[in-house]
């Protein structure tokens, strides 16, 4: 039997996942969706034969609803995850878990009392197969102890609806993420610097930035976030150990050699880019929401990164380096 999947928030990536669940994937059927954007909703629902809620806190309390996938923006997660464990019905959530700490505490708190996962948070470069052999080598002790990470992450463009706040929360989230699974550690201090402004972008928008990580361990982290640099979506990353170093592939099949020159393909979008990982994430989430949990990225996780986040939005209005404390981890994350 098909796990019955409703889905909060119809918008690009809300749609793309449809598309897995729907067309890529086996095991899964959507029978309900919800925007606040009904027209959009309305579209969807037609095209799949699924129900139309009006609101996403009907579509959880639907008896033939199993389980949820939330992608909606950011900020309205947090109340959608916590309906849906009171639910306690199997949840993936995109990023950013929660926008603020507190949302993110909250919810640590509900799923730990639950004392079962049922929560999967959107981080897929977990799943990505390039970032998957890099997180294997640093491992394995390939190239000695993990000092420093260096970690590139542009975009093309951005639409209207991405504000200010969204190159921390909602865009370095992920090099956030991707950095403490990686370096198997903590980030225990953030700096956040803003570089010349590019000119051809939004005026709203201090873009590019550079973030430091200073890790738990010691290791360091540069992340560069670029989210209008127009050439195409690029995400590099390399770790430099103490005997040798481990580069992402860049992920192109072939080079063109042509007319004195050597092309390739660089990715349009984050749907190009990591079709593969999201596909990945989906089948893990399935298999482990039809049982009744979660697996991969955790509610700790997402409240990891999104202390840092909200840190480093502090270090951007003051320039100073932000400290980072974690709270008690609760057995359920051991
Ligand atoms: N994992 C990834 O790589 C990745 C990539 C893109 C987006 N995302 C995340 O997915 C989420 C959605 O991003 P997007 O790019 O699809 O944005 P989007 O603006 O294209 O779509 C979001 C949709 O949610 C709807 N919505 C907003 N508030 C709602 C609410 N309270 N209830 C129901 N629907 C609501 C909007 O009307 C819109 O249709 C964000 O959290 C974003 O960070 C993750």
């Amino acid at each position: 039997m098909p796990l019955k999947i409703g889905v909060i928030g119809t918008g690009m990536i809300g749609e793309d996942h449809i598309r897995r669940l729907t067309q890529v994937l086996s095991g899964a059927e959507v029978v309900a969706v919800t925007d606040v954007d009904a027209a959009r909703a309305k579209v969807v629902a037609a095209r799949i034969g699924a129900r139309q809620h009006e609101s996403g806190e009907a579509l959880i309390a639907d008896a033939n609803v199993e389980a949820v996938v939330i992608a909606s923006w950011g900020r309205t997660h947090s109340a959608y995850v916590l309906a849906a464990l009171d639910a306690e019905k199997p949840i993936f959530c995109e990023k950013p878990l929660a926008t603020s700490v507190e949302d993110c505490l909250a919810i640590v708190k509900a799923e730990a009392a639950l004392g079962r996962r049922l929560v999967q948070v959107g981080f897929m470069r977990r799943f990505d197969a390039s970032y998957m052999a890099m997180q294997r080598l640093v491992a394995e002790g390939r190239i000695g102890a993990p000092l420093m990470f260096h970690s590139v992450h542009r975009n093309v463009s951005v639409p209207a609806s991405y504000i200010p706040a969204m190159i921390l929360d909602d865009t370095c989230v992920h090099d956030i993420d991707i950095s403490r699974w990686l370096l198997a550690d903590e980030v225990a201090a953030v700096t956040v610097k803003s570089a010349r402004r590019n000119s051809k972008g939004r005026p709203d928008l201090a873009d590019p930035t550079l973030v430091l990580l200073e890790m738990a361990q010691g290791g360091l982290v540069d992340i560069e976030i670029s989210v209008q640099i127009g050439y195409g979506y690029d995400i590099r990353g390399e770790v430099v150990g103490e005997t040798g170093t481990v580069t992402l592939a860049t992920g192109q099949p072939v080079d063109l050699r042509s007319a004195g020159a050597v092309s390739g393909h660089v990715p349009e979008d984050w749907r190009e880019r990591f079709i593969g990982a999201y596909d990945e994430e989906f089948r893990h989430w399935l298999t482990a929401a039809a049982a009744g949990g979660a697996t991969g990225p955790s509610c700790w996780d997402g409240y990891a990164a999104t202390l840092v986040t909200t840190a480093a939005a502090r270090s951007r209005a003051s320039g100073k380096t932000q400290a980072i404390a974690l709270v008690q981890k609760p057995a359920l994350y051991a």
